[in-house]
């Protein structure tokens, strides 16, 4: 049962709780003023509770457990470096004059109301050097997601060195055997799910490469004993709202309690804070469920969806820094409003992402106005939405050698411009979308030779290439403009209405010789703030144009760059089968709904696999659907075939997008999986189910449902059977014709009856 989210201090236990949804979150002031102490994370609590847990929570440790540990390791909210401290700290800092500890003294806190939620801020000080910290704690009407985040002000006369600053730190409670559940990866394999049993000491996830990474995503679930199954059992989840280096540490104190803390990496950090200034960390999300792994991702993706997706900055310093000019309000004729239909192009319901054709798989560099009008043509002809022209369409570029950062169109491919092609896609009655890679440039572009110093380098030392090309020093606010017009200007001058935003390659050599700032360090942060500010000023001047993150795949993927975009592009493998796996760790941690999955050729460019049409369509299924096959070697029949899966997906698409998501198998369980889509009033689901190899010795018959109303009939919409929700979540459903044959798949779509 949820009920409303509302923050609460309880003046004489000076303790503050957060109650949410179905959970509750408690804090209280050291005894004297010195810290705020964890004192709850987990199952509601009632206000009375709150003070006995307090004042149980405000004495010191014992002499015993000081000796035993020689440390004086408290479940501290945020927990500064300083006196007998050695678990990771969330802060440490150096002063003007030598010293290094922090000693806080709390000053105040305010809680305010706004867009659906509630946010308390807890202030302290470190009154000898004025330096302060705003704790964050934000919480949301109908959810169970607490977001923090650390605000910085140095209210003194010096510069204070800040050499590590992490965003939140979390306690668990005291249990024993966590289960650390992640997700690891790379170009290809992203989003694999690992874990780990927790003992003495730290587990460390990160990216030192400036950018998310497909190493790692900054999400994790944590439960004791390993208990949890997907439905049921106690978990605790967190993920982090950073597309930068980012650090996650669970750490089993030498006092045997866990923490996690993560935020900015402080690997290669530093930041000098001047007198007056304030910094800000990102936000850092965090849930707990009694219903399983399946609950606390279902919790992800209604929050996603209600508060991240598209939404902006979520900590509210990205603003318009000077670089951005004002918004120029100039509606474009066909122009729509954000998520909405609009003239050019179909009306796709609100909150649905379109279905879309790539070119890139079909035509790679090799695009042409006649090639992708003939392309634009077919795909029409299937129902496709949004026509993307991908890679190799500007200046130079006939292969990844050259031309990135020359972003004119290519004359020679397109003699009259984009336009002739963006009317014929529009004429054709789809929306037109446009790859770019604004952060990049290949030593071959008249830019690199303009602007040898705009890129990423230490001086007497390589430039290290990767796809041959560099990372432009976006922290540099002139480099940053020009990509700002540069995009910008693509968008006004063209009616575009999708934008991929590609970014291939890592950070090296992060250095900018002549920074006008004494801390170099700062590009880590600089760059990423700066990417923010470009895509919030180019939202706000096109609103009629969604983007998508891509980083040679599903490498920046987070809930900071959900924050502008619509959807990521989920992984470059797009072998149908490997995508059950991608796409079963992507939707742990992120909603189906910003999930990009093409149906591509056979046999499939990576693996080389052949993979029946019918399977491709229902893995892409899974989430935002997307064809990126080469539709002129598709015959009629293909095409036929295409077209009416496509216009299924149409069908149901609310519930794939929208509705809560059941994992009712999973490949890495055995060579089968199956996902249910239940609508939020549990009048309709769809089930998708795909076979792997083996299945004539291992493939199941029957699958059980979950989430429906044990009384209600539903009625099977091919079939025209009618099964009891309770036998469906009891004793399952018959899995239909192609059971027994290795890649096989299935839609199944029920309707309750009135
Ligand atoms: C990356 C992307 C691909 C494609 C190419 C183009 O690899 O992940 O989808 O856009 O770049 O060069």
């Amino acid at each position: 049962m949820s009920a409303d989210s509302e923050a609460w201090y309880d003046e004489t236990a000076r303790a503050w709780l957060l109650d949410l949804a179905s959970t509750s979150y408690a804090l209280a002031l050291a005894a004297n003023g010195t810290a705020v102490r964890h004192l709850h994370w987990g199952a509601r609590l009632g206000r009375q509770a709150v003070a006995g847990l307090a004042d149980a929570a405000r004495s010191e440790p014992s002499d015993w457990e000081r000796h035993r540990s020689w440390a004086a390791e408290l479940p501290d909210e945020y927990t500064p470096w300083g006196g007998m401290r050695y678990d990771e700290p969330s802060l440490k800092v150096s002063y003007a004059d030598g010293t290094r500890g922090v000693e806080w003294l709390y000053t105040g806190h305010q809680v305010t109301a706004q867009r659906g939620g509630t946010t308390l801020e807890v202030v302290l000080a470190d009154e000898a050097y004025g330096l302060q910290v705003t704790l964050a704690y934000r919480i949301y009407q109908g959810f169970d997601v607490v977001e923090r985040w650390a605000r910085l002000t140095n209210a003194g006369s010096l510069p204070i060195r800040l050499r590590q600053v992490l965003s939140a730190n979390w306690w668990l409670p005291m249990r024993d055997r966590w289960r650390l559940r992640y997700l690891h990866g790379g170009w290809g394999a992203e989003t694999q799910v690992a874990e780990t049993v927790l003992g003495p000491g730290k587990f460390v996830l990160e990216s030192r490469r400036g950018t998310t990474s497909h190493q790692f995503s900054p999400w994790f679930t944590l439960d004791p004993g390993g208990t949890a199954t997907e439905e049921s059992g106690p978990v605790w989840s967190g993920e982090l709202a950073w597309s930068g280096s980012w650090k996650l540490v669970s750490e089993v104190t030498s006092a045997g309690r866990l923490h996690v803390t993560g935020g900015w990496n402080d690997f290669d950090f530093s930041y000098e804070l001047a007198p007056g200034e304030e910094l800000t960390t990102p936000s850092f999300a965090a849930l707990h469920t009694e219903g399983g792994f399946g609950a606390a991702s279902r919790e992800w993706h209604s929050w996603q969806r209600a508060h991240v997706i598209g939404h902006g900055d979520r900590t509210g310093v990205i603003g318009r820094p000077a670089w951005v000019a004002r918004p120029q309000s100039r509606p474009r004729p066909g122009g729509r409003p954000p998520g909405g239909g609009g003239t050019a192009g179909p009306a796709v319901p609100p909150g649905l992402r379109p279905v879309l054709y790539n070119s890139w798989e079909a035509t790679s560099f090799g695009v042409s106005q006649d090639g992708q009008e003939r392309l634009a043509e077919l795909a029409a002809e299937i129902g496709i939405e949004c026509f993307v022209v991908d890679d190799g369409w500007f200046a130079g570029r006939q292969h990844d050698r050259a031309g990135l950062g020359d972003w004119t169109v290519d004359q020679a491919k397109f003699p009259r411009g984009l336009t002739p092609l963006i009317e014929r896609v529009n004429g054709l009655g789809m929306r037109f979308g446009l790859w770019v890679e604004p952060e990049m440039v290949n030593p071959d572009s008249d830019l690199y030779r303009a602007h040898p110093d705009w890129v990423y380098h230490f001086a007497n030392r390589s430039r290290t290439e990767q796809r041959n090309q560099l990372v432009l020093n976006l922290a540099r606010p002139d480099v940053a403009e020009w990509v700002y017009r540069t995009i910008g200007g693509l968008l006004s001058q063209h009616n575009i209405q999708f934008v991929k935003w590609d970014m291939n390659r890592h950070f090296s050599e992060p250095g900018w010789p002549g920074a006008p700032v004494s801390d170099p360090e700062r590009i880590w942060i600089d760059h990423v703030r700066n990417l923010y500010a470009i895509l919030d000023a180019l939202r706000a001047d096109h609103p009629e144009a969604d983007f998508e993150s891509c980083s040679g795949g599903g490498g920046r993927a987070d809930l900071g760059i959900l924050s502008y975009v619509q959807q990521v592009w989920t992984s470059d493998n797009t072998d149908a089968w490997d995508r059950i796996k991608i796409q079963d760790g992507f939707c742990q941690a992120y909603s189906p709904s910003a999930m990009m999955a093409w149906v591509t050729d056979n046999p499939n460019w990576l693996t080389g696999r052949r993979l029946p049409l019918s399977f491709r369509f229902h893995s892409s299924m899974a989430g935002a659907l997307g064809i990126g096959v080469d539709l002129t070697g598709w015959n009629a029949a293909e095409r036929a075939e295409a077209a009416k899966l496509i216009a299924t997906y149409k069908e149901r698409r609310p519930v794939i997008q929208q509705g809560s998501l059941y994992r009712l198998a999973r490949a890495a369980d055995a060579p089968f999986a199956a996902s249910e889509y239940l609508a939020s009033d549990g009048s309709e689901l769809v089930i998708l189910s795909w076979w792997g190899p083996g299945q004539l010795e291992s493939g199941p018959r029957r699958l059980c449902l979950a989430g429906l109303d044990p009384q209600a009939i539903f009625l099977d919409t091919s079939t025209g059977q009618r099964h009891h929700g309770s036998v469906l979540m009891q004793e399952g459903i018959g899995l239909p014709g192609t059971v027994g044959l290795d890649f096989g798949s299935s839609l199944i779509h029920l309707k309750r009856e009135p």
